[in-house]
């Protein structure tokens, strides 16, 4: 039986309470009811990697998740990413070697190598690869894609190392 509940989320270091639908998903809620229109909406059963959100530290599918189950955990979307205004590192790389294309798939993309870039420093190709083999581009630029995250990874190592 589905049932309502009022549920505080974090997301992007700001509390919002919602009253929420018991089989409403973390995208859901993060789309209609936080406005967080960043995080995107592709085929809605866990093959595209579009929705991904950073949960606690770790790369979520938002549309398999529950938003009941996300309570009281920390959300990071595309939207709480940048530094004051300032871009991630993941973010401008993917600017510069024009890995945005329709951008339908970016959020997802950029997020995933956040994560994979907290997790290892230097990521080879086939790393990164690897990381993003669940997230679909349909625009099939993956060369850019990896080219940014390579760039990445090497700007934020030389941010390190000042
Ligand atoms: S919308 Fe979640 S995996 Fe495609
Ligand atoms: S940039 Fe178009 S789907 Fe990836």
């Amino acid at each position: 039986m589905t049932m309502e509940k009022v549920i505080t989320l974090n997301v992007n270091g700001k509390e919002y309470t919602a009253t929420v639908r018991t089989n409403e998903t973390l995208l859901q809620v993060i789309r209609e009811k936080l406005h967080l229109t960043g995080t995107k909406y592709g085929c809605g059963i866990g093959e595209c990697s579009a929705c991904t959100v950073i949960l606690d530290g770790r790369t979520v599918l938002s549309c398999q998740m529950l938003a009941v189950s996300a309570a009281g955990k920390k959300i990071l979307t595309i939207e709480g990413l940048d530094d004051g205004g300032k871009l991630h590192p993941v973010q401008e790389a993917f600017i510069d070697e024009g890995a945005v294309q329709c951008g339908f798939c970016t959020p997802g993309m950029v997020l995933t190598a956040v994560e994979l870039l907290q997790n290892n420093s230097s990521p080879s190709s086939r790393d990164i690869k690897e990381a993003l083999r669940g997230n679909m581009c349909r625009c099939t630029g993956y060369t850019n894609i990896e080219n940014a995250i390579m760039l990445s990874a090497q700007r934020i190592m030389q941010e390190k190392d000042k």
